[in-house]
């Protein structure tokens, strides 16, 4: 997305925080369409909307995100109450969202619940293209659910938006992690193969083989490569019950042909995933467009009732980037058709009666209060593109009358002010 830094002339002395982005009326074109097309599938798929507080108590994301993860040790904006509270801006949505889930009651009404969101997020991570400080996400959640259905109904949710986009070429890479159970085994089996050959690979991995040994599979080094290629796999340590799960998401998938590839090494960074995980692709963008997963053992974990659940969620700038990359095309600008020119103190005022009630009647109008000239304020309506311009002098105040110009032949037409809603619905049908 273009940087709204690029201001001409003299460097303004502010300029907005490293890896944040004002979003202006062109960037609305782009936001606009991804988010109708959010709430277009959740209202065909039955998802309502939810969003919680931009902050939350620290622990939630320490206990539910996870301690040893990237976004808890490195990311959170941390916030000091001044009675003394420990608060994070939300780095994520889902554990947020089970809260209010638990809290609201809900969760003894609805279950399974079915939740989207479409919300600003905040991650302290070094900028670049495709990750910012600030960013959007849309999403989805199904809470109290553990049918391997659910699981292909929140990935089919997160295709429907890119089709819905008609974004190209998307590829859904998934993978299961297991339960509890297996992945005990699993993990046992990593930290044996990787054992004596912790001298051959990152720091990072020395340090993910004792907090976090799944994460070892999730190394970008390049020296490190050679060794998780070679490391056992998720899938072959799955008990029966996951491996019968993970095979039923599959199928449904198939049935609904969203294509995917299994990934044996995708783990996902969060802490909180068991069984299905998946990251979602499109051709030409390095960067995952979404992410998600199941996560069984959440609520539990944040002191909450045993709550099987599966989420999913979608950068929207990242959407934004694949738009613009595979050159779809962004809503149309709306413009109004109708502009009012007004000349003379007596005319502006009258000009406030006239816009109120073509407003109330529904009809979008421009004017341009600052320019006082007849010939700049007609100039202005022909750039707008309007298709007739409302003239008001003394002479028309006076009379009850305005003038409507057709701006496409110049003809123009005396109209009694009380008619002119009626002629303008006339005109623009
Ligand atoms: P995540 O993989 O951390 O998962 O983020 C999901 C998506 O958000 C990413 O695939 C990416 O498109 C976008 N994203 C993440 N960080 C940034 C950033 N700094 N700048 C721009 N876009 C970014 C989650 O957040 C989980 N809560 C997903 C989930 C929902 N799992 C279950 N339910």
């Amino acid at each position: 997305m273009k940087s709204s830094k690029k201001s001409k002339g003299k460097k303004f002395a502010f300029q907005s925080p490293k890896g944040t982005r004002d979003l202006l009326p062109n960037d609305f074109l782009y936001f606009d369409k991804v988010e109708k097309a959010v709430k277009k599938t959740s209202s065909l798929m039955g998802f309502s909307r939810i969003e919680t507080p931009m902050f939350e108590d620290v622990k939630l994301f320490e206990r539910g995100t996870g301690s040893s993860t990237d976004v808890v040790k490195k990311q959170m904006f941390l916030i000091k109450g001044k009675g003394g509270e420990n608060f994070a801006l939300r780095p994520e949505m889902t554990p947020g969202v089970l809260r209010a889930y638990i809290e609201s009651g809900l969760s003894h009404v609805m279950s399974p619940a079915k939740f989207f969101y479409w919300s600003p997020l905040f991650r302290y991570e070094q900028p670049q293209h495709g990750r910012y400080r600030q960013f959007y996400q849309l999403g989805f959640e199904i809470l109290g659910a553990d049918d391997p259905a659910f699981d292909a109904q929140i990935i089919s949710a997160s295709y429907g938006v890119m089709e819905e986009l008609k974004i190209k070429n998307i590829i859904i890479k998934i993978n299961s992690i297991g339960c509890r159970t297996c992945r005990a085994n699993y993990v046992k089996k990593l930290k044996e193969y990787y054992k004596n050959k912790l001298n051959k690979v990152c720091r990072d991995c020395n340090k993910r083989y004792y907090d976090n040994p799944l994460r070892l599979l999730d190394c970008k080094e390049e020296k490190c490569q050679p060794i998780k290629t070679q490391a056992p796999q998720t899938l072959d340590y799955l008990c029966s019950s996951c491996k019968t799960h993970f095979k039923q998401v599959l199928e449904y998938l198939d049935e609904m042909k969203i294509p995917y590839i299994i990934e044996p090494t995708l783990v996902r960074g969060l802490d909180y995933y068991s069984r299905t995980v998946f990251e979602i692709f499109t051709e030409g963008l390095d960067f995952a467009l979404g992410g998600g997963g199941r996560y069984d053992y959440l609520s539990e974990t944040l002191g909450g009732p045993r709550m099987p659940a599966v989420g999913a969620a979608c950068g929207v700038e990242r959407i934004i980037e694949a738009l613009k990359t595979q050159e779809i095309s962004s809503v149309p600008k709306t413009r109004s058709k109708v502009f009012l020119i007004y000349m003379g103190d007596q005319a502006k005022k009258k000009s406030f009666e006239i816009l109120k009630s073509l407003f109330d009647a529904g009809i979008a109008v421009n004017e341009a209060f600052s320019k006082d000239s007849l010939k700049s304020q007609l100039r202005m309506a022909d750039k707008e593109g309007s298709q007739m311009a409302l003239i008001l002098g003394q002479q028309e105040v006076f009379e009850d009358v305005i003038i409507i110009r057709d701006m496409e032949s110049g003809a123009q037409e005396n109209v009694p002010i009380k008619k002119l809603v009626d002629e303008i619905k006339r005109r623009l049908k």
